[in-house]
């Protein structure tokens, strides 16, 4: 009986070999087979295709934008909408923390709203001018800043950390010195939490010595042109790329004419060489207001 079964199956398979149907089954079956090779592969490359934007960074927002009812809208609008990007937002109620103790009762209604998203990171402004701007006043306008919680008994009311604008790049010991005095400050105040959060804007690359100095550095901000420019003269290819998560770039004045995946291409530049980023469209008061392309740009960061 085995033996006839064996041979009963030696003439089936003869016959599905030498039959029409039997020429169609075996094309399906390698349909099949190629499928099952090909498709995972072709997964594979639309995941890599999705993954090809890089890095990812955060969104930086340079908020110079006053909070009349409605004003932070479009921002409040991506941060809710995009929870797996995170933002770091430099609000400036006077080129500073302004002359008070709080600053007015617009700020003190939207600051709250902003600083109740887990995925924001609100920074005050304060200006060195380049180093030499009188560090007492520095830091009494970085204690304004840590006391907001405690002066407003709101503990949403608070930044969590300093974005010191006009940092030197030359080096000398004694702007160093004066830097790194100012981020021991930010650090030990516990009004800006556990990690205060130190960024300086020598809006170009700095000395290298002063890195170490901040928690991230603007090694970038200007022109869409001045941008292409300096990738063209390779400046940000020497970078090392350990330092890439202590970058930030900020990028405006984009022509109009860079969406689709011209856009795509920027922020994937831009992804590559800094763990946070701002791009603009706008050209004129381009941190006063939000372009028509800023969903864009923060979808482009989401990938
Ligand atoms: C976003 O922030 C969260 C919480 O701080 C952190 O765990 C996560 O790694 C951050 N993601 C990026 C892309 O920076
Ligand atoms: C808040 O902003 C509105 C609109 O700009 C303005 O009219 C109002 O005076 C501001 N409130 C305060 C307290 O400054
Ligand atoms: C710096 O500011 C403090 C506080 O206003 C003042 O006492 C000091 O004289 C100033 N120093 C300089 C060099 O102007
Ligand atoms: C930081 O600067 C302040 C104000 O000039 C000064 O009193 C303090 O001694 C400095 N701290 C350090 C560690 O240099
Ligand atoms: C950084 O990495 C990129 C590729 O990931 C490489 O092309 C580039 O040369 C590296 N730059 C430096 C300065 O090591």
């Amino acid at each position: 009986m085995s033996t006839a079964t064996s041979d009963e199956k030696h003439v089936n398979r003869r016959s599905i070999l030498r039959s029409k149907r039997g020429r169609i089954i075996l094309a399906v079956i390698a349909f099949i087979v190629i499928c099952a090779a090909v498709i995972p592969a072709v997964v594979v490359t639309t995941l890599r295709k999705k993954n090809n934007m890089g890095p990812k960074s955060k969104v930086f927002v340079p908020l110079y934008v006053y909070p009349a009812p409605g004003a932070w809208t479009p921002l409040e609008n991506v941060i809710s909408t995009h929870p797996d990007v995170n933002f770091t937002v430099v609000i400036n109620p006077g080129n500073g923390p302004g002359p008070d103790q709080l600053p007015d009762a617009n700020y003190t209604r939207e600051i709250p709203n902003l600083a109740s998203y887990a995925n924001v990171r609100l920074l005050g402004y304060v200006h060195t001018s380049y180093a030499q701007r009188n560090i007492s006043l520095l830091r009494r306008d970085i204690a304004t800043y840590a006391a907001w919680p405690t002066v407003s008994s709101n503990p949403h009311l608070a930044v969590r950390g300093i974005f010191f604008d006009e940092t030197p790049q030359q080096f000398s010991d004694q702007a160093l010195g004066y830097l790194q005095n100012l981020t021991d400050l930010v650090k030990g105040l516990k009004g800006f939490g556990p990690n205060g959060f130190v960024v300086h804007n020598p809006g170009a690359i700095p000395d290298s010595r002063y890195l170490s100095s901040a928690d991230s550095t603007v090694v970038f901000e200007g022109t869409y042109g001045m941008f292409q420019e300096r990738q063209r003269a390779q400046l940000f290819a020497g970078i090392p790329n350990s330092t890439r998560g202590q970058l930030c770039a900020v990028i405006h004045s984009v022509p109009e004419s860079q969406d689709g995946s011209a856009l795509r291409g920027l922020v994937k530049d831009a992804r590559n060489m800094a763990d946070e980023i701002f791009i603009t469209h706008l050209d004129t008061d381009y941190y006063a207001n939000f372009g028509g392309k800023w969903t864009e740009f923060v979808d482009l960061m989401a990938e």
